[in-house]
């Protein structure tokens, strides 16, 4: 059995840990470490847990990093005596795969950016790895797949894209949502009235984009009825450049994950 350490035993290695026990893997396979024991206390039974990263990674197959960015190089930097044989799986936003095998000597590493529903298990996780081998990529897949869908890419470059689009995307969505809840309330509804409607329209809208053979397009072209009311809003999306906007949004998303990650 693979035993896991996470180094950082916060929101996204709890959201982890959780979908793993979830999935049938045994707690006392997994070790974590982090420096809050209060954070440790509200760990998942079963669980080992460790205020020495050190320890946390000495029996150790897989490590798995979920400090924030900003700790990410004094973590792995402090690990490098141990990490030279073991692999290593980051989910640090934006810290590229070349940083952390330069910081850290580790055999093999795989960055990951997952974004915010993870923590719920809904997640997107892109993934990317210059030398893993084909059974690590299916460890990590397994991995990280407990929280969310798993995709590879082929550079860091690849995860700033990733970044811009799943990474961030969320709140994309969530502006679309708070946008179109004012509205409602515009028109003269509740808050809570308009919000029930919008939010379950979105969980209906995706649910239906993911399990449809047609793409977006399609969809929307399908309730679309020349001269009726869908067609009078998309007309003021269009004209208002809804499309550029989110180009141009998307774009500044990845520009500022190069900078980024240029900055470390
Ligand atoms: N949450 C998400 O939805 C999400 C999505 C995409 C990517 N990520 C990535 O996942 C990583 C973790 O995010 P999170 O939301 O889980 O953050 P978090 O809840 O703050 O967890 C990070 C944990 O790491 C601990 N820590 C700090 N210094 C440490 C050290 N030297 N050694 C070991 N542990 C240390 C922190 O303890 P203290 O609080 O005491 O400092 C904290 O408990 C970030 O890099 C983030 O970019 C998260």
């Amino acid at each position: 059995m693979t035993r896991l350490a996470f180094i950082g035993a916060g929101r996204i290695a709890q959201a982890i840990m959780g979908g793993l026990i979830n999935q049938g893997l045994t707690a006392s396979n997994m070790t974590a470490a982090d420096p809050d024991p209060d954070i440790l206390d509200m760990l998942p039974t079963g669980v080992k847990r460790s205020a020495d990263n050190l320890a946390a990674v000495a029996d150790a197959d897989v490590v798995i990093l979920c400090v924030k960015p900003n700790m990410a190089k004094p973590v792995v930097s402090g690990l490098a005596s141990v990490l030279t044989d073991r692999l290593l799986i980051s989910v640090a936003a934006g810290i590229r795969a070349s940083d952390l095998t330069a910081w850290s000597g580790a055999a093999t590493v795989i960055r990951c950016m997952p974004n915010t529903p993870a923590l719920i298990r809904q997640g997107m996780i892109g993934l990317y790895s210059a030398d893993a081998s084909a059974v690590q990529r299916a460890l990590a897949g397994d991995l990280l797949g407990a929280v969310g869908a798993t995709a590879w890419f082929d550079s860091d470059d690849d995860l700033d894209k990733v970044t811009a689009l799943s990474g961030s995307g969320p709140a994309y969505f969530f502006y679309l949502m708070e946008a179109m809840i004012d509205a409602g309330v515009e028109l003269g509804m509740s808050t809570e009235a308009s919000r029930t409607l919008v939010l379950n329209t979105a969980m209906g809208a995706a649910a239906m984009a993911v399990k449809s053979p047609d793409s977006p397009a399609q969809l929307r072209a399908n309730v679309t009825s020349p001269g009726g009311t869908t067609e009078a809003a998309l007309n003021v999306l269009s004209a208002q450049g809804l499309s550029e906007s989110l180009d141009a949004a998307v774009r500044a998303a990845y520009e500022r994950a190069i900078e980024l990650g240029n900055s470390v």
